[in-house]
């Protein structure tokens, strides 16, 4: 490989090693080459003729192999951003997605126009993205968050001290709600949900954590599991947001419809056009 002299040369030699795993070679370059020099992308664009030194070529080649072999960035980097904050990632945690900022969106408006109702679960929390970026934002708020992994639990630990909210979460270890009677003000869900089956053909599945995607044969386990517990815990007025698979729309919302009969149900688009967001009103 040869060496880069020049920010211009890294980026190209970055974009052409990251092009058969991304669809974003180009902006994913520029976030590594302002990850290694410590600017912003902005800067590493504009000053195309500046030189790495010998340590930041050193853990460019680093991050090239890696990169070529398919290992996503963000893991690469051991940070991502999620609603305008850096979040710590490893491979014990799934890599929050843009689509998952609309949950937080969604939570986020209900609870402002809520102030009264400050009880929040976040099930399956993961790297802790949306419970900590819900505990950001909102004063008051009081957030239990959910993890099967402990691995899991202890990065999204490491995030809540990173943006200075841990006294406004509480970590448990446990199997969706089971250990828990409610009520809950908001219910809050990225669970998994591709069917087990499609998983080994997904490019996600070799380096993303198994527990973070497999949601059972349809995809709903979980899904279903979470909807029959949050049944007897979700205060009234309350809500529920849960993050679904794009051709789950329909049988996700029927499922809640059935069970909370009383509740207004919706399924939102992503930016992408894909309803992938299923959100329930208590009033
Ligand atoms: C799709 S990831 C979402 C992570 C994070 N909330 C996000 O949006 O990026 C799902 C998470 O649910 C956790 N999980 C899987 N099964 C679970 C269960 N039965 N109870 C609690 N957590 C579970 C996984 O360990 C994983 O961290």
């Amino acid at each position: 490989m040869p060496q880069p002299q020049t920010l211009s040369h890294a980026l190209n030699l970055a974009r052409g090693v990251l092009a058969p795993h991304s669809d974003t070679a180009a902006i994913d370059a520029q976030t590594l080459l302002a990850h290694l020099t410590g600017r912003s992308r902005a800067w590493v664009l504009a000053h195309p003729e500046a030189l790495l030194d010998e340590s930041q070529t050193v853990r460019l080649h680093q991050a090239l192999q890696r990169l070529a072999r398919g290992e996503p960035l963000p893991y690469v980097l051991g940070q991502w951003e999620f609603f305008g904050r850096s979040f710590v990632v490893t491979p014990a945690v799934l890599i929050p997605r843009p689509e998952t900022e609309l949950l937080v969106e969604a939570a986020l408006d209900w609870l402002r126009a809520h102030p009264g109702s400050r009880r929040v679960v976040d099930v399956g929390t993961g790297s802790g993205c949306i419970a900590v970026s819900l505990a950001a934002e909102v004063d008051e708020v009081q957030i239990v968050a959910i993890d099967q992994s402990a691995a899991a639990l202890e990065v999204a630990r490491r995030n809540a001290q990173r943006h200075g909210v841990t006294r406004r979460l509480r970590w448990i270890q446990a199997d969706l709600l089971a250990p828990f009677a409610g009520p809950w003000d908001v219910v809050c869900a990225n669970l998994p949900y591709i069917p087990s089956a499609q998983l080994a053909r997904l490019p996600v599945a070799r380096f993303e954590p198994r527990l973070a995607l497999d949601g059972g044969p349809d995809g709903l386990h979980l899904v279903r599991r979470l909807l029959r517990q949050a049944r007897v815990q979700i205060a009234s007025p309350g809500a529920l947001f849960l993050e679904i698979g794009a051709g789950q729309g329909p049988l996700a919302a029927q499922t809640a419809r059935r069970l909370f009969p009383e509740a207004y149900v919706e399924v939102r688009p992503d930016l992408a056009g894909h309803p992938r967001l299923l959100c329930l009103f208590l009033t």
